[in-house]
């Protein structure tokens, strides 16, 4: 193998297959944008404070830009030899502008440039998550409003329990990825932060400007540290935690949706878009895009508790297990970013089916609670109510009679207090409408939530 930029106090160099192992570049050059960014800011910061020659610092600026043009137009050409992004961008330099090319790694190390450039990523990166989310509540509020009267049973150990709107549904899952958002964007204050010009692990002798470079790379604040600067992960064990939430979010969603669109729910029908066929089976239409996401929840954790791993037992400061942060992180932004495109996509084009909907929610006995309910404003004690209705249910299921078709005559049977007005507290529709406590399923509720969703994401 070839001379390394760190090469003096070698005599003897590594085998081709050790490089390879040690290598990074396969897949840190995904951080070439960032690290070019970094050694700008880095090397206008030198020029400022006067540690190098101006006229030094504009040639390796120049050269600098001539690589961030190249890198754009996907012109960089990378080797292992290199090992990692940070010596392939010097050694492209040092191609560009010569020797002078070596004054850049002045006053810093790599420990505080990786850790910079992955910083610099995740910045960029979770805006992008956000602006995903923020589709995706707005298909979830859109969908809402559309079905505020349209009426679903509702769901405890996936037994029918009470009927519930729709609207409330949907709504649920505004509010978690409500949070998740919440929870991306205090990712960001720990992410928005400068480690450069912590160097190696102890800061450095070089009257440099941790504060200005910071400014140039639009960071709002600066490590405090230097060892905690070089070996913090804590913002990308953030990202990645918060990921696995939005995760389990979606793959629940998407377990609902592959139940709902079976044959024994037939709530919900997927658009062809959405859906593939079987090779075999000419009638198959397959919920392939849910599984999917569903299934991708698993690499998520995977990553989280990856990294979670590699973190556990190393010392201060840098040591090179870290080179492990980043695969799981690019895996989880693609996975975190694709998963959310294809389901709000999903999710927008899928139909509901009202009747199918409505007809379960009219023999199961799912208004039970609703003649309990009557009962005790009738001055029955709940507990009692809760029994004598609980036999009625015994009776209905054997008779195969839900509690709306019990003629007026057997209910005064059971009790005088029972009025023809019993009948309109058991339309489930009248039982949802009439949820009007706060959060609750009721229209007027509902109504106000979307209202207030609204408001929230017009402010986005
Ligand atoms: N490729 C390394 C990483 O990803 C960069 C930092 C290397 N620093 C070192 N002292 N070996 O972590």
């Amino acid at each position: 193998s070839t001379k390394k930029l760190w090469g003096g106090r070698f005599t003897e160099t590594g085998a081709k297959y050790v490089d390879d192992f040690g290598a990074s570049i396969s897949f840190d050059q995904l951080l070439a944008a960032e690290d070019i960014a970094g050694s700008l800011a880095h090397v206008k910061m030198l020029k400022k404070t006067g540690i190098l020659p101006a006229e030094d610092v504009d040639k390796i600026v120049a050269g600098l830009e001539t690589l961030a043009a190249r890198q754009k137009a996907g012109e960089l050409e990378f080797s292992t030899v290199n090992e990692d992004i940070h010596m392939n961008i010097e050694s492209l330099l040092t191609e560009e502008i010569g020797p002078v090319a070596g004054k850049l790694h002045t006053a810093r190390s790599r420990n505080d440039q990786v850790a910079t450039d992955f910083h610099l990523y995740l910045k960029h990166q979770l805006p992008l998550i956000l602006d995903r989310l923020h589709e995706l509540e707005t298909v979830l509020v859109d969908k809402a409003s559309e079905n505020v009267e349209t009426v679903m049973p509702g769901y405890t150990h996936l037994q029918h329990a009470q009927p519930i709107s729709y609207a409330h549904y949907l709504l649920a899952y505004y509010q978690m990825f409500k949070r998740d958002m919440e929870r991306f964007e205090f990712n960001m204050q720990h992410t928005d932060i400068s480690p450069l010009g912590a160097a190696a692990l102890a800061g450095t002798t070089f009257p440099i400007d941790r504060e200005y470079s910071a400014k140039l790379l639009g960071f709002s604040d600066v490590y405090h540290n230097s060892l905690d600067a070089v070996s913090d992960r804590d913002f990308v064990l953030e990202f990645l935690s918060n990921a696995s939430i939005l995760m389990m979010h979606l793959s629940r969603f998407c377990e609902e949706i592959v139940s709902w669109s079976s044959y024994e729910f037939k709530y919900i029908s997927l658009s062809d878009q959405f859906s593939t066929g079987s090779s075999i089976m000419p009638q198959k239409k397959n919920p392939d895009m849910a599984e999917l996401i569903r299934g991708k929840s698993g690499r998520v954790y995977g990553n989280l508790m990856g990294l979670l791993t590699v973190m556990k037992g190393i010392p201060l400061a840098y040591n090179k297990d870290l080179q492990e942060d980043k695969e799981g992180a690019f895996d989880t932004v693609t996975t975190v970013l694709t998963s959310l495109h294809v389901f709000t996509g999903m999710l927008a084009t899928l139909t509901v089916n009202e009747d199918r909907m409505a007809e379960a929610t009219t023999n199961d006995f799912s208004n039970a609670t609703e003649l309990a309910d009557y009962l005790a404003n009738k001055g029955i004690p709940f507990r009692e109510a809760h029994a004598i209705v609980g036999k009625l249910v015994l009776d209905g299921l054997k008779k195969q009679r839900p509690l709306q078709d019990i003629p007026l005559s057997e209910y005064q049977q059971i009790s005088p207090l029972i009025q023809e007005d019993v009948y309109h507290d058991l339309d489930a529709k009248v039982a949802v409408q009439r949820r009007h406590s706060l959060g609750g399923t009721g229209f007027d509720q509902i109504k106000q939530e979307l209202q207030r969703a609204q408001a929230q994401l017009a402010t986005y």
